[in-house]
């Protein structure tokens, strides 16, 4: 059983993810759950993270509140995606389960100095401002953590907040640059592979039929969410960027990759947040990422409907 803290900005598609790690306790023990500013200011990241783990009946994880904006630059949030609260779509209730009151950021340096060195997996859903803080503080957590899996970057595909940046890096690059050359062995979600698991409407239907309380409220999300790709882009579908780092976890094997070097852009102003990803291996940079680029997109929904069916 793998030993696990997610760290997030929930944000629907994170919702999902958390949904798709809380559904699979043989394999997975959610140690905690760090949220951080992004899609939707702190105190509303803090706030909808509890709100999943009451949907999802675990009141026993531990949430904690990190960082309420970027290393250096103003906080860039998205409600234009994911509306107001971050989780429009159902109707929640307020949460009751009290926030830790340690940072996020001292729970991540605690946790992985108090557990046996290289059994913690850090997911990153957001923005890495808390991962870079821990690494600040305390840089011999670098080499107790197993790995992080992270949902950010894009390469081939391109930026989806500006044409070269990917959200989750574009709203803190300075704390991406710096989890990149940690030396922690990091496998990334770029918009490569997020782009390819779209909510389809035969795929949300199976969801729906599940018929459970957090089922019906994850397609609420679900249909919250996809609207802004439906509608921008006419696509049959949202992309559900955060659920692969946890798929990633459970079945590896419906991704596929390279290791390569993977550098951020921090001085541009035109690609700051940019992920330079050296996938043909033209520069002799050392490679710090495994980088996913394809998914088994049918894989991908039929494990998340039945983890969710779990719940
Ligand atoms: C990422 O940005 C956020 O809006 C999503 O939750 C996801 O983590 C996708 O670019
Ligand atoms: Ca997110």
């Amino acid at each position: 059983r793998r030993k696990i803290i997610i760290d997030t900005d929930p944000g629907q598609d994170d919702a999902a993810a958390i949904m798709l790690a809380l559904g699979s306790p043989e394999e997975l023990d959610v140690l905690g759950i760090t949220t951080v500013a992004g899609n939707v200011p702190l105190s509303l990241t803090a706030r909808n993270a509890r709100i999943l783990c009451e949907l999802c009946g675990r009141t026993d994880v531990k949430v904690f509140a990190g960082a309420d904006a970027p290393l250096s630059r103003p906080l860039v949030t998205a409600e234009h995606v994911h509306g107001k609260t971050g989780l429009d779509g159902p109707d929640l209730d307020e949460p009751t389960m009290a926030l830790q009151a340690t940072h996020a950021v001292d729970y991540i340096v605690e946790t992985l100095r108090s557990e046996p060195a290289g059994t913690i997996t850090l997911c990153t859903l957001g923005p890495l401002t808390n991962v870079a803080l821990a690494l600040q503080k305390a840089p011999d957590i670098a080499g107790r953590l197993a790995e992080i899996v992270m949902m950010g970057g894009g390469f081939f595909e391109g930026g989806n907040i500006t044409p070269a940046a990917e959200f989750n890096i574009y709203v803190d690059p300075e704390a991406a640059a710096m989890v990149f050359r940690a030396g922690v062995p990091i496998v990334m979600m770029p918009l490569d592979v997020t782009h390819k698991v779209l909510t389809l409407n035969t795929r949300v239907e199976k969801i729906r039929a599940i018929g459970s309380r957090p089922a019906i409220a994850l397609v609420e999300m679900l249909e919250f969410f996809e609207r802004f790709d439906v509608e921008k882009y006419g696509s049959d579908g949202g992309p559900l960027h955060d659920p692969t780092v946890i798929a990633y976890l459970l079945r590896p094997d419906l991704f596929d990759g390279r290791v390569c070097n993977v550098e951020i852009e921090t001085a541009s102003e035109l690609t700051a947040g940019m992920t330079v990803v050296d996938w043909w291996q033209v520069t002799d940079r050392k490679p710090n990422a495994r980088v996913m680029r394809d998914v088994d997109a049918h894989g991908f929904f039929e494990l998340l409907t039945e983890r969710v069916a779990r719940l």
